[in-house]
């Protein structure tokens, strides 16, 4: 099924891990493909993409913590290709620190990554998109629980779900729906380098690590016009992880 025939989608962060899964399933269905990445390297991958049956795939740089380059990068997606139906908000970082040592900078390039940045984008995308469009926000199980030394990703993470919300309610009047998913464990570079993991700190059984597909066929499907009753909604991907006692 190739649910996103002429629509156009930003992936952030679109140039490893979930990112770059949700790039091809999307693109597999086809979508043409923006990845907004701070990675030079999210260039050599757009064949990927277009190779996994994407009408078209395009790198551009962006910081998505600068304003200025968000917004760049929706006019030259505008400009490209004339429209813009879909935008997920995946790009994010991590610090592993306790919070007597974390300084104000520190807190500030986190919030701005994971929460302004997809902030900055959404008002972008309100401005271009039209009725019918969707945004899907990344954020973490670390929104409900989470453990010591990563109080800024994981206050990102909460706040983006109230984010979601918030645009949910405003995206009402444009017919622009917002959504978030919630990612448990799942096999990327963020998850293996995260030092609570490499400690034993955060557990993790095997049978809690899930595959960047598994999310990415979550952020397909509130995408898509399949879930066209759906607003504000937050949808766990994590294997059932939060759930055991
Ligand atoms: N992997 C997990 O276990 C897991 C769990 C829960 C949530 N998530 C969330 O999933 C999303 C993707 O994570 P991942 O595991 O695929 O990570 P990843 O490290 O594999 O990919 C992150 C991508 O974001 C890009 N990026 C970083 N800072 C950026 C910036 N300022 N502007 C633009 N791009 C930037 C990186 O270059 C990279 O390509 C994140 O929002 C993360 O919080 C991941």
């Amino acid at each position: 099924m190739r649910r996103f025939e002429n629509k156009v989608a930003i992936v952030t962060g679109g140039a490893s891990g979930i990112g770059f899964a949700t790039a091809l399933r999307l693109g597999s269905e086809g979508a043409r493909i923006v990845i907004a990445d701070v990675d030079p390297s999210a260039s050599s991958r757009t064949g990927e993409i277009t190779g996994a049956g994407a009408p078209d795939a395009v790198a551009f740089a962006c910081d998505v913590g600068q304003e200025g380059q968000v917004e760049r990068t929706v006019a030259d997606t505008m400009s490209r290709f004339g429209r813009l139906d879909i935008v997920v908000n995946n790009a994010a970082v991590m610090t592993f620190k306790p919070i007597v040592e974390l300084t104000a900078a520190e807190w500030l390039r986190v919030l701005g990554i994971n929460l302004i940045g997809p902030a900055h984008f959404l008002r972008a995308a309100f401005r271009s998109m039209r009725e019918g469009g969707a945004v899907v926000n990344v954020a973490s199980i670390h929104a409900e629980r989470t453990s010591k030394l990563v109080a800024p990703y994981a206050a990102s993470k909460a706040a983006m779900l109230s984010l979601t919300r918030s645009a949910a309610l405003e995206g009402r009047e444009l017919q622009i729906r917002v959504n978030a998913v919630e990612p448990g464990a799942i096999d990327t570079p963020l998850l293996w380098s995260n030092p609570n993991v490499q400690s034993g700190q955060e557990k993790i059984e095997a049978a809690d690590v899930g595959k960047p597909d598994d999310v990415a066929a979550a952020v397909a499907y509130l995408a898509s016009a399949e879930a066209a009753f759906i607003t504000g909604a937050c949808l766990r991907v994590d294997g059932g992880r939060l759930a055991r006692l």
